[in-house]
């Protein structure tokens, strides 16, 4: 018999491996029902997202955010227990703001720097002036200090998007579970919103010296 050259013997040995190997996993898949079907035959629930959750790690004041990401609802950090000045209201209750040190309790150490300079913004394009505990839209919605992703997106909706579907931003807790993301101003000064660029906290070590 001729002598098969080495390259062709390789060549029907793959293909008879392409032939079989598929063919054996979709008979063991098909055969156990997939996954989902295992795990509901083993008496238990195919969402491990009551136990994640149960096993702790989750932030501790979360609100439900208004959009959904592929019908699913998921979480952010509340804002309010983290701006400093909240409730807004104590002074700015609709009348003069009487503060005894009223400049050291005005904003002036708040730096707007958002919009550049063909628009820039002023205060009132987010805050609402009549109540100031909430922010207002160029719509006139008025949304509250929770949900600033809502500010935020009437103009960055794409980063708003994107942020929806996890590829902007971050998510905290776990990764099993509730799905908890942070909110825009966990990263972002609303009124700086831009990162500086910065020279790196240390530079490389040489790779000779460990
Ligand atoms: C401790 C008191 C105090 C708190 C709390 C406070 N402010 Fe003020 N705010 C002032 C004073 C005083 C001024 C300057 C006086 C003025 O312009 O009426 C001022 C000015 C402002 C201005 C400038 C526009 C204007 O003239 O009204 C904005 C906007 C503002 N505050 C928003 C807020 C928001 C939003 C919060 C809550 C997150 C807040 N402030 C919380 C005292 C306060
Ligand atoms: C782009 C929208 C936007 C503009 C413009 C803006 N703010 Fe704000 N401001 C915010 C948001 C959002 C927060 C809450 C930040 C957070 O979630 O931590 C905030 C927070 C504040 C606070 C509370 C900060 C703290 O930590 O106590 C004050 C006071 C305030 N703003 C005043 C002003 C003043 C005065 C101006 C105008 C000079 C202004 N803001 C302009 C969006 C804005
Ligand atoms: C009313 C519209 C409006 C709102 C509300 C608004 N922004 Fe902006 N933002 C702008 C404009 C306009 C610019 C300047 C864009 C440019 O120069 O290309 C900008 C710039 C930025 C930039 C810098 C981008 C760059 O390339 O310079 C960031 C980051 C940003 N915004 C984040 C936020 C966050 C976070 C919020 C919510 C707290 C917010 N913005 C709310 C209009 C808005
Ligand atoms: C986990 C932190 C984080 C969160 C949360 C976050 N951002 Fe950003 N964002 C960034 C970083 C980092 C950049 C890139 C900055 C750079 O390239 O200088 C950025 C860039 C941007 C820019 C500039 C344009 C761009 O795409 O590079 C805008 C506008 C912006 N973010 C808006 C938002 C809005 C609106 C939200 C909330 C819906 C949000 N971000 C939430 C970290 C965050």
């Amino acid at each position: 018999m001729k002598k098969q050259p080495s390259s062709l013997r390789l060549y029907i040995a793959l293909t008879l491996l392409l032939i079989v190997l598929p063919g054996s996993a979709i008979k063991v898949y098909c055969g156990q029902q997939g996954v989902q079907a295992i795990i509901t035959q083993a008496g238990r629930s195919v969402s491990a997202a009551p136990a994640a959750d149960a096993a702790g790690g989750l932030p501790a004041n979360l609100v439900q955010v208004h959009a959904t990401h592929n019908g699913q609802p998921f979480w952010t950090e509340t804002r309010k227990d983290k701006v400093r000045r909240f409730k807004c209201s104590q002074c700015h209750d609709n009348s003069t703001v009487t503060a005894e040190n009223a400049a050291a309790v005005a904003h002036g150490d708040m730096v707007l720097e958002h919009g550049g300079a063909q628009k820039p913004l002023t205060c009132f394009t987010c805050h609402k002036e009549d109540q100031r505990d909430f922010f207002e839209t160029q719509k006139g919605v008025v949304i509250d200090m929770d949900h600033v992703d809502e500010l935020c997106g009437q103009c960055h909706f794409r980063q708003k998007r994107d942020w929806i579907g996890g590829a902007h931003g971050k998510r905290v807790g776990n990764w099993a579970g509730r799905r908890v993301v942070a909110n825009c101003t966990a990263c972002h000064d609303p009124h700086s919103p831009l990162f500086k660029k910065r020279w790196p906290a240390t530079y490389a070590l040489p790779l000779d010296k460990p």
